[in-house]
C-alpha cells in the first residue's frame, strides 16, 4: 500500500533487521521502527507498535528467522526453541502469531537460509492471501453500499491488503459507491486512529462512529453490511476478535442485516473445538484510565479520562458464535462458519 506515493508493506525483513511502521503513533506520525535482534522485535509485539492478527503472524516469523541468526554463535537448537517459546508468549489471541512460530521454527531446525526464506513466505502468502480475500469479498459488495467495520483489519493488520478493509478497497477500487462506518474501537482506538489513517490513505468515504452507536444506525437502516476481521477462529465457526464485535454481530442478526467475518485459513484454529477454547487477552487498565493525542501545535499529552481510584477492566477479544456469522470470506472462498471444518480442513 502507499504512503506519501511510496509503497510500503506492513512488517518486512532486510538482512538480519525487521522493519515496521509504528502503529502506536498513527495517525499523528508515520514512522519506521528498526528492530535488530529476535528480543526487540517481541518486545514491539508486545508494546504494540505492529497489531493486528497477520501483521503480528508476519512479525513473529520474522523473529523466529532473526533468531535463527543470532543462534549460529549459541547451541543453536536450544536458542531456537527457546526463542520460539518466548516469542509465542508476548501475545495470546491471534492463531497467525502461532501458525508463522511453528513453520519458521520448524525451517529454521534445518538451517538459518531455510528459516529466512520460510518468514518471507508466511509474510507473501498473507499479501496474496489478503488479495483473494479482497477478491471473494467484492463479489458480495452491491454497487451501492454503506458497510461498518469494527477495529482495524486493514493493510496494517494483514500485510498487505488486510481482511474485513480488503474487499472494501476492491469495491472502491472497481468503481463501487461504497461508505464505510468505522467503529472507534475502544480502548485503543484501532478504528478511530488506524482504519480512519487507511481509508483517508485511499480516500474512500467514511465516518468514524462511537462504538455504541452502530446498533442505533441499524435500526435507522444506514448500515447494509457488517464486515469484521478475526484474531482467532475456531472450528466451529466461533470467531474471536476485537472486544465490541459480539455486540455488533447480535444487533446485526437481530436486524437481519448481513454479518461477515473475512480471515485466511491462517487465522483458523482446526484443533481449537469452540470459542469457548480461545485465550482470550485482558489488557493493562492504562489504556482506558488514559487517552493520548497532540494538542494544536502536535505535542503529545497523555491525560485521563476515567474517575481517579475507579477501577477498570480490559478484556482485548470477545467471542461471536457461529450462529450470528453469515459467512467466512476465506482466500479460498466464502464459507458458513459450519462448513469451515467440512470444506477446508
Ligand atoms: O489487539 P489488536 O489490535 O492486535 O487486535 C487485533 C485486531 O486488530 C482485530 O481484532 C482485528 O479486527 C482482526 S485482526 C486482522
Amino acid at each position: 500500500m502507499k504512503v506519501n506515493k511510496q509503497d510500503y508493506r506492513t512488517v518486512w525483513m532486510e538482512g538480519s533487521d525487521v522493519f515496521l511502521i509504528e502503529q502506536n503513533l498513527l495517525p499523528f506520525e508515520f514512522k519506521i521502527y528498526k528492530s535488530e535482534s529476535y528480543i526487540e522485535t517481541c518486545n514491539a509485539i508486545i508494546k504494540m507498535l505492529v497489531r493486528g492478527a497477520g501483521a503480528i503472524g508476519a512479525t513473529a516469523g520474522y523473529a523466529m528467522a532473526q533468531a535463527a541468526i543470532e543462534a549460529q554463535n549459541e547451541n543453536y537448537e536450544n536458542f531456537v526453541r527457546e526463542a520460539r517459546y518466548i516469542i509465542e508468549h508476548t501475545r495470546p489471541t491471534a492463531r497467525n502469531l502461532f501458525y508463522a512460530t511453528e513453520r519458521v521454527y520448524q525451517a529454521a531446525l534445518k538451517s538459518v537460509e531455510d528459516a529466512i526464506n520460510e518468514a518471507e513466505n508466511v509474510a507473501n502468502k498473507d499479501a496474496e492471501d489478503s488479495r483473494k480475500i479482497g477478491e471473494f469479498g467484492n463479489e458480495l459488495i452491491s454497487p451501492k453500499m454503506n458497510i461498518l467495520t469494527h477495529c482495524n483489519a486493514g493493510w496494517l493488520a494483514f500485510v498487505d491488503h488486510g481482511t474485513a478493509l480488503s474487499p472494501i478497497y476492491k469495491a472502491h477500487e472497481s468503481g463501487k459507491d461504497v461508505f464505510v462506518y468505522v467503529d472507534e474501537t475502544r480502548p485503543r482506538a484501532q478504528g478511530a486512529r488506524l482504519t480512519g489513517w487507511e481509508l483517508n490513505n485511499q480516500n474512500i468515504p467514511h465516518k468514524i462512529i462511537p462504538d455504541n452507536a452502530g446498533a442505533y444506525l441499524m435500526s435507522l437502516g444506514k448500515i447494509d453490511m457488517v464486515i469484521v476481521g478475526a484474531d482467532r477462529i475456531a472450528a466451529n465457526g466461533d470467531v474471536a476478535n476485537k472486544i465490541g464485535t459480539l455486540e455488533k454481530a447480535i444487533a446485526a442478526k437481530e436486524y437481519n442485516i448481513p454479518f461477515y467475518v473475512a480471515a485466511p485459513v491462517s487465522t483458523i484454529d482446526f484443533e481449537c473445538k469452540n470459542g469457548d477454547e480461545i485465550d482470550i487477552e485482558y489488557r493493562s487498565q492504562d489504556e482506558i484510565k488514559f487517552q493520548c493525542g497532540p494538542d494544536k501545535n502536535g505535542e503529545m499529552h497523555r491525560i485521563q479520562v476515567t474517575s481517579p481510584g475507579s477501577e477498570c477492566l480490559n478484556p482485548s477479544f470477545d467471542v461471536t458464535q457461529a450462529k450470528f456469522i453469515t459467512g467466512i470470506i476465506t482466500e479460498k472462498g466464502i464459507f458458513k462458519p459450519n462448513e469451515i471444518i467440512i470444506k477446508i480442513e
